[in-house]
C-alpha cells in the first residue's frame, strides 16, 4: 500500500504540493470510480463536510457536496452569508471555529488572499480552499491536471495556452503553479492590462517555460495542445468601463478550432459568459463539461484520503 500523502492535510495552495503528491491523487481518483456504490458509500459514513462560501459557486460547493455524499458522508453549510450570524457581527475567526466544531473537514470560498492560511490556524479540522480571492483554487487546478491527464495520457511535452483574465483568475495561478511541475510549455494570452501578475510567478519563472502573448494567433493555435479559457473576473475590476472595453475579446468558436490542432482539448474552469461559443459544446474538443465532471471524482478521492489514513 502507498502512502497516503493527503491525510489530515490542509489543501491551501497547489504549491505545497508536488508531482508525488498529484500521481498519487490521480491514481485514487482512478480507483475511486471502480469501487461499487455499496463500497465506496461506506468510506465517509459519520463524516461531515462543512463549508462556507462568501462567494458565489455552483461547481465547486456541488461537486463537493455530491462527492461526500457519494462516499456515504455528509455536507452541511453557509451557502449564503445574509443567513448566517455574520449579519449580526460574528468575526471570519469565530465562525470558521464554529463550522469546524461541526465537521470533520471544512471547505471555504472567500474573496481575500490569505484567508484560507488563516482559517487553518483556527479550524480544528482540515481546512479545504475552495477559492480565495485572486489568489488560488487549489482543487480546481487538481482536477484540470487530471482531466488533461484523462485526455492526452500524458503531460510533459505538451503545449498549453491559458487565456482570458490572467490578472484575476485565480484559477490560472494555481494551474500554473501545478504545471511548473512538469516539463510543459506554457502560452499565456491576454489583453496587457490583464496581464499575469510578474510578482506571483516570480519565483518559478526558471522552472517552466513561459511565454506571453496578446493575440491568439494562427500560429499559436497551430501548436497549442490544450486551449485552457477563462472568464473575465468582471465582479473584480474596480473600473466597470474598463471590463466593458475587453469583454468578449477572445472567444472560441469553429473558426478557431478549424485553426487549430485537430485534437486541440479546450478546457475552462466555468462559469464561461461568452468566451466560448455554445455552437462548439458538442464537438470532440470541447472537455469543460467532462472536467466539471471529473471536479466530482477527484474531490471523492481528496476527501477519502484527507479523512483516512487508508482512503480506501
Ligand atoms: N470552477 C469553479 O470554481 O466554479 P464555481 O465558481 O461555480 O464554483
Amino acid at each position: 500500500m502507498i502512502k497516503n500523502r493527503f491525510f489530515n492535510r490542509n489543501i491551501v495552495s497547489i504549491r505545497d504540493f508536488d508531482i508525488d503528491d498529484f500521481t498519487y491523487l490521480f491514481d485514487i481518483t482512478d480507483k475511486i470510480q471502480t469501487l461499487k456504490s455499496r463500497e465506496r458509500g461506506e468510506i465517509a459514513k459519520g463524516l461531515i463536510l462543512g463549508y462556507i462560501f462568501y462567494e458565489y459557486s455552483t461547481r465547486t460547493r456541488l461537486s463537493f457536496e455530491s462527492a461526500m455524499s457519494s462516499i456515504g458522508g455528509r455536507s452541511l453549510g453557509i451557502s449564503d452569508v445574509d443567513s448566517s450570524s455574520i449579519m449580526k457581527g460574528e468575526s471570519y475567526a469565530d465562525t470558521i471555529k464554529t463550522i469546524s466544531l461541526y465537521s470533520d473537514v471544512i471547505l471555504i470560498r472567500h474573496p481575500s488572499d490569505g484567508s484560507s492560511r488563516y482559517a487553518c490556524e483556527i479550524s480544528e479540522k482540515p481546512v479545504i480552499n475552495g477559492g480565495s480571492g485572486s489568489e488560488e483554487h487549489p482543487t480546481q487546478a487538481m482536477l484540470d491536471i487530471y482531466t488533461i491527464f484523462k485526455e492526452k495520457k500524458r503531460i510533459d511535452g505538451l503545449s498549453i495556452g491559458i487565456i482570458g483574465d490572467l490578472k484575476y483568475g485565480r484559477t490560472v495561478y494555481s494551474l500554473i503553479y501545478a504545471l511548473s511541475n512538469y516539463k510543459v510549455e506554457i502560452h499565456l494570452v491576454s489583453p496587457s492590462i490583464l496581464k499575469v501578475r510578474s510578482e506571483s510567478i516570480y519565483d518559478i519563472s526558471n522552472k517552466v517555460k513561459m511565454y506571453h502573448h496578446i493575440e491568439l494567433s494562427d500560429d499559436l493555435l497551430e501548436k497549442l495542445d490544450v486551449i485552457y479559457v477563462t472568464r473575465i473576473q468582471r465582479e473584480r475590476f474596480p473600473d466597470l468601463q474598463e471590463y466593458k472595453k475587453i469583454q468578449g475579446l477572445y472567444t472560441i468558436d469553429e473558426n478557431i478550432l478549424k485553426k487549430s490542432k485537430p485534437d486541440v482539448s479546450i478546457l475552462h474552469p466555468l462559469p464561461r459568459v461568452d468566451e466560448i461559443s455554445p455552437s462548439i459544446d458538442n464537438t470532440v474538443n470541447a472537455l469543460y463539461f467532462k472536467q466539471a465532471a471529473y471536479g466530482k471524482e477527484l474531490r471523492a478521492a481528496l476527501l477519502s484520503a484527507l479523512l483516512h489514513e487508508e482512503p480506501f
